[in-house]
């Protein structure tokens, strides 16, 4: 897709070929392309509406019915921030009463078009031309934010930006442009020095710029948390999206933070004063006790697993490992509880012994913090090579106090 194909989407006849078309099925492709020649529509304008409609099908796990109001790239949308997260991010901007807010390396907007949506004027660039004019498209609802083809580098914040309540959200890229990987797409980063605007670029506009922003990888060093500032960690449905570090008006709670997201409930905020600096460990199996707490892994990742052994009164198995024992009975929004009805040290003897004894034939394996690989270890148990409905029983293996441990558990 190229720029004038992406304008010709975005004016009203190609917003109306795009609302015309069906929901998008691989099977009728052909079928719906023939249809739109034959009304007259041109090749190219036509393969792209089909593109983009299979786009935004893809796209509403992110953005839900909001995706059919949007234009995309593959690598953008991709890129692009969950909306529920975009909507955490601009909240942080909206509350420090910023006026306007430089969204460095926009994509395809998802971050811009959810800043604007709460009244914050965007000025976005990227230096893809592409990206530049889908994102530009994307702000259409809100004349006053525009995304134009630039690098960020370039980004002029004018006289004085704390004072003038200019702001700056940066969303650097983590894949390397040329390099693709085995699925085609370009090849993903997690190395700092990597990212594109550079870390060090994002510190000076953190100095520049009060209200700064930045999304990172969840692999972030705590030991690179700039002083003063907050490091947030956020999980959607378990898996960890991004760390993003917040300066100035847009710190809540400085220091690390875990904020735990879903479809289902309202997000969890974890914080430091919240936790034991260092979570207390397992000294023994005598520790393993009635409930195992498998902690979130934002909250692992801000190294905040103290809050759970605080709040259950409970130990970590083992350092690192973000399993936490403990025998009080208590529910948390930010783990995920389990009934402990057998502990042993892990060999592959003792558990298919306890397996055979009770008639197991099916079985879940969660592990952390033990290496092991899967598929051969249900060989040598002699069990089911694959995870299934019908398991009879779950097993996490990990370390307890210094050990390998099975620990035999029922959700709870
Ligand atoms: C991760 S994406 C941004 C996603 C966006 N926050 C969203 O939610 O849609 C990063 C973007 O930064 C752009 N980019 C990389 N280096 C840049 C630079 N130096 N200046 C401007 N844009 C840059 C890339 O082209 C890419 O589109």
């Amino acid at each position: 897709m190229d720029v004038s194909t992406v304008r010709a989407l975005a004016a009203p006849d190609g917003q109306e070929l795009l609302r015309s078309l069906p929901p998008y099925d691989d099977a009728d492709v052909l079928a719906v392309q023939e249809r739109l020649r034959r009304a007259g529509h041109p090749a190219e304008l036509t393969a792209a509406a089909l593109t983009q409609q299979r786009l935004r099908s893809r796209a509403t796990a992110k953005f839900g019915e909001f995706a059919f109001d949007m234009l995309f790239t593959p690598d953008g949308l991709e890129q692009a921030t969950r909306l529920e997260v975009a909507v955490a991010h601009a909240h942080r901007f909206s509350r420090a009463s910023l006026a306007q807010v430089h969204d460095l390396g926009c994509g395809i907007g998802a971050d811009a078009v959810t800043l604007s949506s709460l009244g914050v004027t965007v000025r976005a660039v990227d230096t893809d031309p592409v990206t530049a004019a889908v994102a530009d498209a994307n702000l259409r609802p809100w004349p006053d934010s525009r995304a134009r083809v630039g690098r960020a580098e370039d980004a002029d914040f004018g006289p004085d930006p704390g004072r003038n309540r200019v702001g700056a959200w940066l969303d650097p890229a983590r894949r390397t442009r040329g390099v693709a990987d085995i699925t085609g797409r370009t090849r993903r980063t997690f190395r700092l020095e990597e990212i594109s605007p550079s870390w060090e670029f994002v510190q000076q506009v953190a100095a520049a710029v009060p209200a700064t922003g930045v999304k990172l990888s969840p692999g972030f060093d705590h030991a690179a948390i700039p002083a003063g500032t907050e490091a947030q960690w956020t999980s959607w449905t378990g898996d960890v999206v991004e760390c993003a570090i917040w300066w100035g008006p847009l710190v809540v709670n400085r220091g690390r933070t875990a904020r735990v997201m879903g479809p289902d409930a309202s997000p969890v905020l974890v914080t430091e004063s919240m936790a034991d600096d260092v979570p207390p460990v397992a000294a023994s199996m005598a520790d393993v006790g009635t409930w195992l707490h498998d902690v979130d892994k934002a909250v692992i990742r801000a190294g905040l697993v103290g809050a759970v052994t605080r709040s259950t009164e409970g130990v970590e198995s083992d350092e690192g490992t973000g399993y936490v024992l403990t025998s009080r009975d208590v529910s948390l929004p930010h783990t995920r509880r389990y009934a402990v009805r057998e502990a042993m040290p892990f060999t592959v003897k003792i558990l298919r012994g306890w397996l055979r004894t009770h008639g197991v034939t099916g079985l879940t394996i969660k592990k952390r913090g033990i290496r092991l690989d899967d598929e051969q270890l249900r060989r040598d148990l002699q069990i089911g090579t694959k995870a299934g409905d019908g398991d009879q029983a779950t097993v996490v293996l990990t370390r307890v106090a210094g050990s390998p441990a099975a620990l035999i558990v029922s959700p709870a």
